[in-house]
């Protein structure tokens, strides 16, 4: 490539200009005054923003996720020390010893594998954390304090609110890093620190493959802060073990994608869908829940498999589908104690639950299986079949899927 020179005139009548080449970009301000602009390499393929074989791309991109992920692990995983190696973490190693709490701020899909991330950071690596709305924020008056960490999610890198809240806090001095699909983005310039998701280019308004990378983004600095507190290297290894077997176990969740047209195909007309889950799959059952109203305008709600007695029982009438994930954990106990429920409510239950578990193939309609996990990483799993029930309903319903309406790509204005 040669060299590419350009000129302009501003409104107010000044000459700008600037060169462009293979490796920089020069240009004057308004002021004359040179600026040379960083070069960032974005490791987009050609077909990645082509919608290929596919009808939508929200399909491509429930597919893609295997890929993302492998792409969003690369050179990150020490199988050795049984940690994650992230490249910007490394540059404020000191100051991460001194952390002793951690502060996400996202929104929507992005908020839910927030919580995911909040969840295993206190069970792993017994740190303090929590999700907040990042949109909330403003209202809170945060107290930002030098031990905490805060950590924003954003694919696009673009949210208004996620920027905003982000400011807030960098203006009173708090430790920010980042968590985004795009390169360059203003999430990424406005942060000490990041992590690249590298999910590649999400084009469908639903976000798929965005939820995922950034769940696993969530899981490689949980991990890391896992190590240097409370976990052995023998359990570090475990789970260094499950990330590295989860784009092939989201493979097998994909291949269930019939079961989950037959469902959706079935239930599309259904006037409530409720969406239950534990532990980190609270956050789980809520991306189910706003996949469906997001492209399918269908009601429903994600939520807390401990809530449901609190109220949301009184939904539940003969054949109302629910989902139920229960994924042989810690929560496997009592989410057999909320199948039980529903079950003598008469609710028609599908499961996502591991394939051998007769128990709950006892209580439900149909289970859609697991694959043997490690359980932090069961909501990479989880959510697979929600995506694609979600999908297959608003294909039934005939609705513009990669558009749903009311709704942008990227929110950025509050
Ligand atoms: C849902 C969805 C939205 C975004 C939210 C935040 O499928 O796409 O809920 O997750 O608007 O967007 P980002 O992650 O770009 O900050």
């Amino acid at each position: 490539m040669g060299r590419f020179r350009y000129q302009a005139t501003t409104e107010e009548g000044k000459r700008i200009s600037g060169v462009t080449t293979a490796t920089s970009i020069k240009t004057v301000d308004l002021e004359q005054r040179d600026r040379e602009k960083r070069v960032e390499k974005i490791l987009h393929r050609a077909d990645d923003a082509d919608i290929g074989k596919y009808d939508h791309f929200m399909m491509k991109e429930i597919c893609e996720q295997p890929a993302a992920l492998d792409r969003s692990m690369r050179g990150r995983l020490d199988a050795v020390l049984g940690s994650s190696r992230l490249g910007g973490l490394q540059t404020h190693e000191a100051r991460l010893f001194d952390i002793r709490n951690v502060v996400f701020l996202a929104c929507g899909t992005s908020l839910y594998s927030a919580q995911v991330g909040a969840y295993l950071l206190n069970r792993y690596a017994r740190l303090p954390a929590v999700a907040e709305d990042a949109a909330e924020l403003s209202v809170k008056n945060p107290i930002v304090d030098r031990h905490t960490l805060y950590v924003a999610i954003s694919q696009s890198g673009e949210t208004a609110d996620t920027l905003s809240a982000l400011r807030e806090i960098r203006m009173r001095g708090g430790l920010c890093a980042g968590i985004t699909n795009v390169v360059g983005s203003s999430l990424s310039r406005e942060t000490d620190f990041g992590i690249y998701v590298h999910a590649g280019p999400e084009i469908s308004v639903c976000s798929t493959k965005a939820f995922t990378a950034q769940v696993l983004a969530t899981e490689l600095l949980a991990l890391r802060f896992a190590r240097m507190r409370d976990l052995s290297a023998a359990d570090g290894r475990l789970w260094v073990n499950a990330l590295e077997s989860i784009s092939a176990q989201v493979g097998l969740m994909l291949e269930q994608a019939e079961s989950c047209k037959l469902l959706a195909q079935r239930f599309y007309q259904s006037r409530f869908t409720m969406f239950v889950g534990r532990g980190a799959n609270v956050a789980v059952a809520c991306e189910g829940a706003l996949k469906l109203k997001e492209i399918a305008y269908l009601p429903a709600e994600g939520l807390s498999g401990a809530a449901m007695k609190h109220g949301p029982l009184a939904l539940i009438e003969p054949g109302l589908p629910v989902w139920a994930l229960v994924p042989p954990d810690v929560t496997r106990e009592r989410m057999l104690g909320n199948l039980r429920e529903l079950k003598a409510r008469g609710a028609h239950i599908t499961a996502v639950a591991a394939g051998d578990d007769e128990e709950v193939h006892s209580l439900v309609d149909e289970v859609l299986a697991l694959p043997p996990h490690h359980p932090a990483v069961s909501p990479i799993l989880t959510v697979i079949p929600l995506q694609l029930y979600a999908y297959y309903s608003a294909l039934k319903l005939g609705y513009d899927i990669d558009k749903p309406r009311n709704l942008a790509k990227s929110v950025t204005v509050m």
